[in-house]
Parts: structure tokens; C-alpha cells; sequence
């Protein structure tokens, strides 16, 4: 199939990249866009007008996920889509191109597919999801919704007290919560899911070649770590009567480091957020909530060293392991790697089969045999969720390029 009259334009992906990052950007560097957000509902606003500038019909779901839809077909609700998409929100600090790539990609893909004047042979969807990065709670939020697969309350959970649920975002933004259901779509409406993203890792740097063809994705765990002690005054209560929560804390950080570490290379685990309660200078801590975050390719490495951690944390007085959600460990369909590979090849691109530490929207998809893939490109150092993270401009519009290309080759395919 000849798709050479597809062609990515270098700069209006950059454009909007560009412009994308100023929303929430930090002037000591990195981004402050979390989900819901002031500048992440400013970003969608914008993004929105951008999507409906290129030709997409746009609409807003019960979660706040944005759906743009091209539908040559007028409108055939009962034709499977081909859909991209990715996130907007950023993590704490952010990079400026972790979700944004894959929307912005996603959507030069969409006008250079429409400027080829081929033939669109089915609908194509550009999908925003809300909370990819579990900024309120557990993560991919929005692309679970979509497909009912939150659990019981999740929506008015938060990771600790003081901190938003987005039941709250949802109303802060007109949004009836208890209307969650109504974003739930089939995944018979869905023929594949694509998603471009930077690999947040040091493989295709270190390679030097510009597309990964992603194979599966890690087993990724998300816990919250609540110890509780006893408030009291820092200055009259004697050592050896106090209860102090961050203490215990201390405690279970050092031992639970020491399990993952000792559990071999398989493993990853991060304590990412903690906070003290009341938290004072003068205030015995009375309660401490930790995240803790685990990941591995292999389900059984997981498996153990999260009993072993359940263990560490029961053995430390009104200390309690809650896992708030299990996911990934899903594979990417093999047809739709074909299709990334002979796109790579028709283009005289580099490529290298890989897994993704990092998880994804994309992880959604399989769990309801969407046949699904994802294309990565490089970058800087393998560094991201930090001011740090980086791209290089022809490595965007190559990832871009071999993502229009699969997508018009997958809907083509009878
Ligand atoms: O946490 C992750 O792996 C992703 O960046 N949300
Ligand atoms: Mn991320
Ligand atoms: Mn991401």
C-alpha cells in the first residue's frame, strides 16, 4: 500500500508542542499540569480548539476523557474505529512531553492523513484520557472509565487527607459524578488503539534508533502505606512515652527498600509521596500516608516481594498495606507490531522491539482484547517525569509519521 502522500509536518508538531508545554509551565523548570487542574483544563480548552481546527468532531465523556472523531462514513457509530490518543495531565514537576507527544502526535497524524486525500476507510479517533498519571488516586483513570473498569468508590478516594478526589475535580468542573457510567463505551467500537509515547527510558538513546516497537508492559502495583501513632507535644511528652507515626514510617521505608532490593534486578519500587499529619514543628506525628509504587515484567517477582512487603508493614503496631490498584503486564497485539514494523521498513526506518517499565493509557486496551499497540521514540538520557526530559524534533515527526502510516494501513486492512 502506497502511503507516501502522508506526510507529517515538522513544524506544526512542534507548534503545538510548544505550545502545549506553556500551559503549567513552571519558571524554575518542569510543568505543574495535574489532572483537573486550572492549567490542565486550560490546555484541554486549547487542545480542543486545535482538534476542531484540523477537522475533528470533539466531545467531552462523563470523565472528562476529550474524544475527537474524523468520520468520513458520516457518522456510522457501528463502523470500529482506529484510535491514538494519550494524556495531557503531567506529573508533579513534569516533563513537557510524556502524554503530550501522543496527543499532539496523534493529531498531526489526523491532518496528514486528511491532506493525503486517500481514502479514509473508516472512523479515526483521537482520545485525551483524564488522570493518566493518578495525580487524584490510582492512574489511568480516564481510559478505565471508559471502559467501567474503576473500582467500587474509586472516584471518591484521594491518597490522603487534604488531597482532591475527582469526584471533587468533577464537580469543580460541572460534571455530576454519580454520571460516571455514562462514559462507558463498547469495545466493539474500537477496531485498534495506537499510542505514541517518549520511551522514559534509556534503551533507544543509548541505541541511537528512533522508533520502539513496544511488546508489552509492566506489572504495575500501586499501594498506600497508612501508619498511625499518636499526636502529642513535641516538648513535653518523654521518648520512651511517644507513638510517632513517622518514626514507624522510617522504619517500614528502610525495610521495604531492603526487600525490593534484595528481591534481585526484576523489581522496581518507589515511595513517591509522603505525607505527615497534623505535620508541625511541635507536633508529635500522628499519622503518616505513603505511596508506594512496584513494577515488574515478571507477575511472580511481583507477586512475592509484595507479600513480603504486607508482612514488613504488619509487623510495625496500626501500620496497614492498602493496594489501590493492580494493572499492566498486558502484550501488545502481534498484528499491530507487524503493522509498526512494515510501516518502519517502508519508510527505511530504524526500529527496536522493546517493553515499557512506564505504564499507559495503552494498558487499558488489551484487558478487553482491543488489539492494541504502542510506537516510543527516544529520549534525552532516558530521562522523564523531570524538567530534564527531552526529545529530538526529527525523532517526534518519525514517531508521528510511522504512527499515520499504521494507523491508514490498519484501517485498510479488510
Ligand atoms: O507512571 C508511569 O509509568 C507513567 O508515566 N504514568
Ligand atoms: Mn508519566
Ligand atoms: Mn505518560
Amino acid at each position: 500500500m502506497d502511503l507516501s502522500a502522508i506526510r507529517v509536518q515538522e513544524d506544526r508538531l512542534r507548534q503545538d508542542l510548544l505550545d502545549l508545554s506553556r500551559y503549567g509551565e513552571d519558571p524554575s523548570g518542569g510543568l505543574r499540569r495535574t489532572a483537573l487542574s486550572d492549567a490542565d483544563l486550560q490546555a484541554r480548552l486549547w487542545f480542543q480548539e486545535r482538534m476542531r481546527q484540523a477537522g475533528l468532531r470533539v466531545r467531552e465523556d462523563a470523565a472528562a476523557n476529550l474524544i475527537g472523531r474524523l468520520d468520513p462514513t458520516a457518522g456510522s457509530p457501528d463502523i470500529p474505529c482506529v484510535a491514538t490518543g494519550s494524556h495531557i495531565d503531567a506529573v508533579l514537576n513534569g516533563g513537557k512531553f510524556d502524554g503530550a507527544l501522543g496527543i499532539c502526535g496523534g493529531l498531526e497524524a489526523l491532518r496528514a492523513i486528511q491532506e493525503s486525500r486517500l481514502p479514509i476507510p473508516c472512523p479515526f479517533e483521537l482520545l485525551v484520557f483524564t488522570d493518566e498519571e493518578g495525580g487524584h488516586f490510582a492512574g489511568t483513570f480516564g481510559s478505565r472509565a471508559m471502559f467501567n473498569l474503576l473500582t467500587e468508590g474509586e472516584i471518591y478516594r484521594s491518597k490522603g487527607a487534604g488531597r482532591r478526589s475527582l469526584a471533587q475535580s468533577l464537580q469543580r468542573i460541572g460534571k455530576d459524578p454519580g454520571r460516571i457510567g455514562q462514559a462507558v463505551r463498547s469495545p466493539s467500537e474500537f477496531r485498534s488503539f495506537l499510542e505514541l509515547h517518549i520511551e522514559q527510558g534509556p534503551v533507544l538513546y543509548s541505541m541511537g534508533i528512533p522508533i520502539g516497537i513496544v511488546e508489552g508492559i509492566v506489572f504495575l502495583d500501586r499501594h498506600l502505606i497508612h501508619v498511625a501513632g499518636k499526636a502529642g507535644h513535641a516538648g513535653t511528652t518523654p521518648m520512651h512515652l511517644r507513638d510517632d507515626a513517622l518514626v514507624k514510617a522510617a522504619r517500614i521505608i528502610t525495610e521495604v527498600h531492603e526487600t525490593i532490593l534484595s528481591a534481585g534486578p526484576d523489581i522496581v519500587g518507589t515511595i513517591g509521596e509522603l505525607k505527615v499529619h497534623p505535620g508541625a514543628f511541635n507536633i508529635i506525628p500522628g499519622n503518616v500516608e505513603m505511596t508506594l509504587d512496584l513494577r515488574s515484567m515478571k507477575e511472580d517477582t511481583l507477586a512475592d516481594v509484595r507479600d513480603s512487603i504486607r508482612k514488613v508493614v504488619h509487623r510495625v503496631d496500626n501500620a496497614r498495606l492498602e493496594t489501590i490498584l493492580s494493572k499492566g503486564g498486558v502484550s501488545m497485539a502481534p498484528e499491530i507490531m507487524q503493522a509498526v514494523e512494515h510501516s518502519c521498513r517502508q519508510r527505511g526506518v530504524r526500529f527496536h522491539r522493546m517493553g515499557s517499565g512506564a505504564g499507559h493509557d495503552a494498558m487499558t486496551f488489551p484487558t478487553l482484547g482491543i488489539p492494541t499497540g504502542m510506537i516510543f521514540i527516544p529520549c534525552a538520557e532516558g530521562k522523564s517525569h523531570c524538567p530534564d526530559e527531552e526529545i529530538r524534533w526529527e525523532d517526534a515527526v518519525l514517531g508521528a509519521q510511522i504512527l499515520a502510516d499504521t494507523m491508514m494501513r490498519i484501517a485498510s486492512q479488510s
